[in-house]
């Protein structure tokens, strides 16, 4: 087996450290969706505010996943600089986390184009990583950078394996030791996984997302054609409960094989599915994620899947009961 150039040796300080640090969960988390991950912040009807760092710490939540368009942000010709004003914008929502002590994951979201053409946006995804982790690169460990959500067709699992090293270089390059998340082809589908070929870097964390069965938790998506013909499908029975465990299993086994933490990176069903089965599914994701000794984040806080109600100021009792117990 090939050792990776960042595995500390046995024996020495650093190697406590990190060992120390690989005992670090992400543990319980939830998405603050649709707010930075949108061409235009509000645009969704939803925009972060400090108190919503409070609530989520408050609620006990270890983790904010904050997903973040920089594309949209961004110069289309070389040096690709990101915009400092939407730069300061991220810098108030990672300095909010981790001044509360939650692990925040910051991500690529929506890069669509990249998805579309990776050679052609290449040089500008991985100009954006150097930017980001360069800038971010003094932050505490509890910061996490996952290279891009949902790698989706053409950029399927063979593109994708090939992006992976080179993100992770320009990461490294001033992060030596921060823990990376990379997903799945397919949208982060369980069922990718095999497919998935890492780095050598074990300070890589493996992210899927989990919305099974689609036209339970899609149902109505006013972003999907069709997807009103689902309204009214419901969740519960034994055999919808045995389909989630025997995915959420098949990667757990996959994980063990590879000896990688799993983190189901987005999880949720949407406002229009009835609030009962929401939550029945919401919980048993949940507690099948835990079983399975997975770190998950619920999509999401306060937009369409929302656990939170940002006009009432306040939890959506089932889903944070679903989440977090009483
Ligand atoms: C997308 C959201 C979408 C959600 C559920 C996320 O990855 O960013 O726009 O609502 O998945 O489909």
């Amino acid at each position: 087996m090939t050792v990776s150039r960042y595995r500390p040796v046995a024996g020495t300080a650093r190697y406590d450290r990190l060992a120390d640090e690989m005992g670090q969960r992400l543990g319980r988390g939830i998405n603050f969706g649709n707010a930075l991950d949108v061409q235009r912040e509000g645009e969704r009807g939803f925009r972060l505010e400090e108190p919503h760092f409070d609530t989520v710490k408050k609620a006990g939540f270890d983790t904010i996943r904050l997903p973040v368009k920089w594309s949209a942000h961004t110069d289309e010709t070389p040096p690709y600089a990101i915009d400092p004003e939407f730069f300061g914008r991220v810098d108030w929502a990672v300095d909010n986390a981790l001044g509360r002590d939650l692990n925040v994951v910051l991500n690529v979201h929506h890069y669509d184009q990249f998805c579309d053409a990776p050679e052609e946006h290449m040089a500008r995804f991985l100009a954006l990583w150097r930017q980001i982790a360069t800038r971010y690169a003094d932050c505490s460990g509890r910061l996490y950078f996952e290279l891009l959500n949902e790698p989706r067709d053409p950029m399927t699992a063979k593109p994708w394996n090939d992006v992976l090293p080179k993100a992770l270089t320009a990461v490294r390059e001033s992060n030596p030791s921060r823990f990376v998340i990379a997903g799945s082809a397919q949208a982060n589908h369980i069922d990718a996984l095999p497919e998935l070929e890492l780095p050598e870097d074990d300070r890589v964390i493996v992210m899927v997302h989990y919305y099974s069965p689609f036209e339970f938790t899609h149902q109505g998506a006013d972003w999907l054609a069709g997807a009103d013909r689902w309204l009214g499908t419901t969740w519960g029975g034994e055999a919808d409960q045995y389909a989630v465990r025997r995915d959420l299993t098949k990667a757990a086994a996959w994980a063990k094989q590879q000896n990688r933490q799993l983190f189901v990176g987005e999880f949720g069903a949407y406002s229009k599915a009835d609030m009962a089965s929401r939550s029945r599914w919401t919980t048993f994701v949940r507690s099948e994620a835990e079983r399975l000794d997975m770190s998950w984040a619920y999509w999401e806080f306060g937009s369409d899947f929302g656990a939170y109600d940002p006009q009432r100021n306040t939890w959506r009792e089932p889903l944070r009961q679903a989440l977090l117990g009483k």
